[in-house]
């Protein structure tokens, strides 16, 4: 991998996060600064309420920074409009939510296949077929969310987010509803893509046995980095 290790895909400058609601300013994110390079896999771990959902939707620009900057691909998140970032996110990652976020009117299969469909693929639905297939849904491919398991909307979701091939993936709690043997096929297909695409993956997690296989791993407590620790290259 070389080279393309040191080319960054992700930068966060000191970014905050502060958010207003009813209960008045919430700040949620401080002074976070992060490079995440291409084809690195990063665990962001931290109990819950400490900001790993929070600093996901920064990375993907679906929160905007309060102070600070945030760099994906190439691009400055800070300051983008809705429009440029809706299209930057189709165009180039993957995001998969905490709740998923399919649309309901819509089947398994026209979930996965109408971003492969906005992306110009003629085969989306083949692809989106295939792509059920790898997550083990086959034979859920036309039934709508709600008549889903919450790991089986779980899996439709990281098959539409994976089916593009993003060079950047943001998954929160990928495993989090999964048994076992379900948990295991997932780690699969997001570590396929990041051995066959060179894809980048930013992994929020609970689960010990993920947290392993990332080459880097970010503890957050209370809105900012605890720890930081790249594993040696050992095999
Ligand atoms: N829209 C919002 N308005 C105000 N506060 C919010 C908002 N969203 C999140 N928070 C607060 O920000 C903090 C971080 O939330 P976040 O969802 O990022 O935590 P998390 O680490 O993902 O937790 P979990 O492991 O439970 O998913 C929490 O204290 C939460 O209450
Ligand atoms: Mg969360």
């Amino acid at each position: 991998m070389g080279l393309s290790m040191t080319t960054p895909v992700l930068t966060l400058q000191d970014a905050a996060l502060s958010l207003d609601g009813n209960a008045g300013r919430v700040d949620i994110l401080h002074n976070i600064s992060l490079t995440v390079q291409q084809g690195e896999t990063l665990g962001l771990i931290g109990p819950s309420g400490s900001g790993k959902s929070s600093l996901l939707m920064l990375m993907g620009g679906l929160e905007q920074a309060s102070q600070g900057r945030v760099h994906a691909l190439g691009h400055d998140l800070t300051g983008m409009d809705e429009d440029a970032l809706a299209r930057f996110r189709r165009d180039a990652m993957g995001v998969v939510f905490q709740n998923f976020h399919l649309i309901p009117t819509m089947t398994a299969l026209e979930n996965v296949a109408t971003p492969l469909e906005l992306a110009g693929h003629r085969d989306a639905f083949e692809r989106a077929g295939a792509e059920l297939e790898a997550v083990g849904l086959s034979h859920r491919r036309d039934h709508y969310p709600a008549q889903l398991s919450g790991g089986e909307q779980q899996r439709v979701a990281l098959a539409r987010a994976s089916a593009p091939r993003p060079q950047l993936l943001l998954a929160d709690e990928p495993t989090g509803n999964l048994d076992e043997t379900n948990g295991a096929a997932i780690i699969d297909l997001l570590f396929g893509l990041r051995d066959r695409h060179g894809a980048t993956l930013v992994l929020v997690t609970h689960s010990h046995t993920l947290a392993q296989k990332c080459d880097r791993v970010v503890r957050l407590r209370d809105g900012r980095i605890a720890e930081d620790n790249r594993r040696e290259a050992a095999e």
